[in-house]
């Protein structure tokens, strides 16, 4: 069983739904509550045995490099304040020397030419790549379900879930051979069809585990749908030489890339936390006057 130990997080989108948040934040930064979303990711990797965090920034990410820096003066001002929760609160976004790179994107030419920037890093082994904008709750994080299932079959292996048929030109999509509990056997992936055209309704979500053979084939590989060098047509080309398998993971998808999704995920992880549920849920279910909402 090979260990899972590097990720690949690309961060170098533009994040344009956002704007003008995003003017001069980078999305990944933008809170969920309290953290980042990129924190989210990193979390999920971290949990699944994550050893190296590769990610892939483009201009106007400073604030995102600088994020996992870690702030002595505020450490020790916590410490001598006995704000110990504060404290361990702020040393999750610390990433220790040695364990994290940026590699720089400088032209937004697609999420398979993100991933290629880190070929050098990642080297021969197989990794994970983690697309922040899918945020995940799960009992049990999706990167590490899938690390599981990844020990027993092998193989390139993508995130799966369900989606309406006339949603399925926003994804990449598997052709299913045979599906067994979990997992499904692809025979092909295609990205952003029509939905008449997409082999089935099983979505790829922004979770992978990679053989380095799919590095190789990004080398060199032009441009997909919407112009841009895709991911998925390296994982179908690499199907000449190494099984996918989609993994149907347990747990949630929000897409904080949207958003609506960002709302959602919002409500729903306030909704979880001991803290803030009950007025959240008091906010949702009185009537919209009392709030002074209309
Ligand atoms: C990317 C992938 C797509 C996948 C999606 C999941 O698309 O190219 O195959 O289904 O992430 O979020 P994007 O949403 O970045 O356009």
């Amino acid at each position: 069983m090979t260990h899972i130990r590097k990720a690949v997080f690309p961060v170098a989108g533009l994040g344009t739904r956002f704007l003008p948040a995003t003017k001069s934040i980078p999305k990944e930064m933008l809170p969920l509550i309290d953290r980042p979303l990129i924190q989210y990711a990193v979390d999920e990797a971290r949990a699944a045995g994550i050893e190296e965090f590769i990610f892939i920034t483009s201009p106007g990410k400073a604030t995102l490099e600088g994020y996992f820096d870690s702030n002595g003066a505020l450490e020790d001002k916590l410490a001598t304040a006995g704000k110990d929760g504060l404290l361990a609160d702020l040393r999750i976004s610390n990433m220790p020397e040695g364990q994290h790179s940026f590699v720089r994107q400088a032209q937004p030419l697609g999420l398979g030419h993100a991933v290629r920037l880190a070929a050098r890093l990642v080297g021969n082994e197989p990794f994970a790549v983690l697309l922040p904008d899918d945020v995940i709750r799960a009992e049990i994080p999706c990167l590490k379900q899938m690390v599981a299932a990844h020990a027993d079959i092998g193989g390139n292996m993508v995130a799966t879930m369900d989606v309406p048929r006339a949603a399925t030109s926003s994804y990449g999509v598997l052709d299913i051979e045979h599906r067994f509990g979990r997992t499904v056997r692809a025979r092909g992936m295609v990205e952003k069809l029509a939905p008449d055209d997409a082999p089935s309704t099983q979505a790829v979500v922004g979770r992978y585990i990679l053989q380095p053979s799919v590095m190789t084939r990004l080398q060199g590989q032009g441009a997909g749908a919407g112009g841009e060098i895709q991911l998925t047509d390296a994982i179908a080309a690499d199907l000449a030489t190494t099984p996918l398998n989609g993994y149907h993971f347990e747990g949630q998808r929000f897409d904080c890339g949207s958003v609506a999704g960002y709302i959602e995920a919002t409500l729903a992880f306030a909704l979880a936390r001991p803290d803030l549920a009950a007025s959240i849920s008091a906010a949702l279910t009185a009537p919209r006057q009392a709030m002074g909402w209309q």
